[in-house]
């Protein structure tokens, strides 16, 4: 295992230092197969990204994205779908191919072949960093607490926490889907390399949990223990008990 851990006084401090591991990234690897996330906790690491690439910093005009997940039955104009908020918080502000995002579709008429031809494309580009966030019961992407560690991108149901939580992005709790589709463990794990990025007070409890506890499926994000390439990029009050 090799995991760094970075700390950073404030959120958006946390968003640059990723940001910086995004720019060697690219300036490495002009075609880089970057995975993304999404949630509160990544919009310093796109703000900052978008200011890189509008001064010529970086440039995405090679690079391909595949998102961790969407909302099942959402549209991908609906204000609350994942494919409309990395539109609107990144790929609308770069020079990014639109064919070279990919996020699942919430709409897939058949969505057991959806899951099986994301996540061939997404191991067949090969991810060379996937970003992470990580939800207030230790999931990753939408891969809840289990009894297993899911190896493939897959469509799973929200737990009441996690519907709870995103409950704030919509008009009302009941607004909010109760399933979704996600990449699996399995093909986060595949990424050369994994950029988890914590910010706030409410994320301490469970940071201490996944850095310091057993790695079980119970907290799905501990598997990144496992993985040989890890930075967690935090500001203190996410980190204040580690
Ligand atoms: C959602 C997303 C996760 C994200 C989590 C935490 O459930 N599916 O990918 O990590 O929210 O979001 P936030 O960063 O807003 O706390």
């Amino acid at each position: 295992m090799s995991l760094k851990l970075i700390r950073t006084n404030t959120a958006e401090e946390a968003g640059a230092v990723a940001a910086d591991i995004f720019e060697e990234q690219l300036k490495k690897k002009k075609d880089s197969v970057l995975g993304l996330a999404t949630g509160s906790t990544p919009l310093p690491l796109y703000r900052e990204l978008i200011r890189r690439e509008k001064e010529g910093i970086i440039d995405f005009s090679e690079v391909k994205t595949f998102n961790l997940d969407e909302y099942k039955g959402l549209a991908p104009d609906h204000p609350q779908s994942y494919r409309r908020f990395m539109q609107e918080n990144l790929f609308d502000h770069i020079n990014i191919r639109p064919e070279n995002t990919h996020v699942p579709q919430g709409l897939a008429v058949d969505p057991t072949a959806m899951c099986i031809g994301y996540d061939d494309m997404v191991r067949q580009a090969g991810l060379d960093i996937q970003l992470l966030g990580i939800g207030h019961d230790g999931h990753i992407g939408f891969n809840e607490p289990d009894i297993c560690f899911p190896k493939f991108t897959h469509e799973v149901q929200l737990t009441s926490m996690t519907i709870e939580a995103n409950a704030r992005f919509f008009d009302s709790i009941d607004d909010v889907p109760k399933a979704a589709f996600t990449m699996g463990i399995g093909t986060i794990m595949t990424a050369k390399k994994i950029v988890m990025v914590v910010s706030g007070a409410d994320k301490a409890g469970i940071m201490f949990d996944l850095l310091h506890g057993p790695v079980t499926p119970q907290l799905p994000a501990s598997i990144i223990q496992f993985h040989n390439d890890v930075v967690v990029i935090g500001d203190h009050a996410a980190l204040s008990r580690i």
